[in-house]
């Protein structure tokens, strides 16, 4: 049994008491998840690297909370589930999880669903790179804003295809603030040079590199990105923001 199920059937096997106590609490949900982690390495967001998260959506978002959030790489849901408590109190505001591991995408939603949290978050089966355009659609149906954050958890080889998918839908605009998890062995030295380097270097990147997510996907060139590094324990964030476009 893999770890993920054993950790829905930890959960879901508690005794009805205290699964009723931590019903609709997204904190009680979370803290579960931890615990079990604790002794188990699954592979969710650590604790530290998630409250840095939190720290930075909190003091970016003060007056203007997100109304779409949107993850790639939303495993059994932790993140979604923290980092949804950012979200505008609108009854539209989304967090949109993707997530292309099937059985990782059911443990998401039931740990969602006991969380209360079913109609703020949309787990989104299937490789990211294939759901998006239609979340791109959709986002554009309901008068257009584009997202507030967008997470790249899923695979460093997938942080700048996917990027550049995000760009070119227009998924990324001004203000959009990009978090990825600079935790991978190695780290993802390419992504942040591409995050860091001037529109030209981009625009040469994209030109010579055939996007592995998309060949129709070149990415914008002319976006300009704020990056900085943050450098936790044993691992770090790059958080990018989207500041403009560059016209002419
Ligand atoms: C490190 S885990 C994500 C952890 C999660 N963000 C959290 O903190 O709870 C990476 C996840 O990305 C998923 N994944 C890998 N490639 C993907 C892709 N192309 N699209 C969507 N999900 C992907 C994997 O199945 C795995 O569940």
């Amino acid at each position: 049994m893999s770890r993920e199920q054993a950790l829905a059937d930890h959960i879901f096997g508690l005794p009805q008491h205290q699964l009723e106590a931590v019903r609709g609490h997204p904190a009680k949900v979370c803290e579960l998840i931890e615990q079990f982690s604790a002794q188990h390495l699954l592979t969710i967001t650590s604790p530290q690297r998630a409250a840095a998260v939190v720290v930075h959506l909190k003091a970016q978002y003060k007056k203007n909370p997100p109304k779409v959030m949107l993850e790639l790489g939303g495993y059994i849901g932790y993140s979604a589930i923290l980092f949804s408590h950012q979200l505008a109190p609108d009854s539209y505001a989304q967090y949109y999880s993707f997530e292309s591991n099937k059985e990782h995408a059911k443990i998401a939603r039931q740990l969602v669903d006991l969380a209360g949290l079913t109609n703020r978050i949309e787990i989104v089966d299937g490789k990211a790179s294939n759901s998006l355009q239609s979340l791109g659609n959709k986002v554009a149906r309901l008068s257009y804003v584009a997202p507030a954050f967008v997470y790249l958890d899923h695979g460093k080889e997938l942080f700048i295809p996917d990027l550049r998918v995000l760009e070119t839908l227009n998924l990324i605009a001004p203000g959009t603030v990009v978090v990825a998890a600079n935790s991978y062995a190695g780290g993802v030295p390419e992504y942040v040079r591409y995050v860091r380097g001037t529109p030209a270097e981009r625009r040469e990147y994209n030109y010579d590199v055939r996007n592995v997510s998309g060949k129709i996907m070149p990415g914008r060139w002319n976006m300009l990105y704020e990056s900085k590094g943050i450098e936790l324990d044993d691992e770090g964030l790059e958080i990018t923001r989207c500041i403009d476009y560059l016209n002419g």
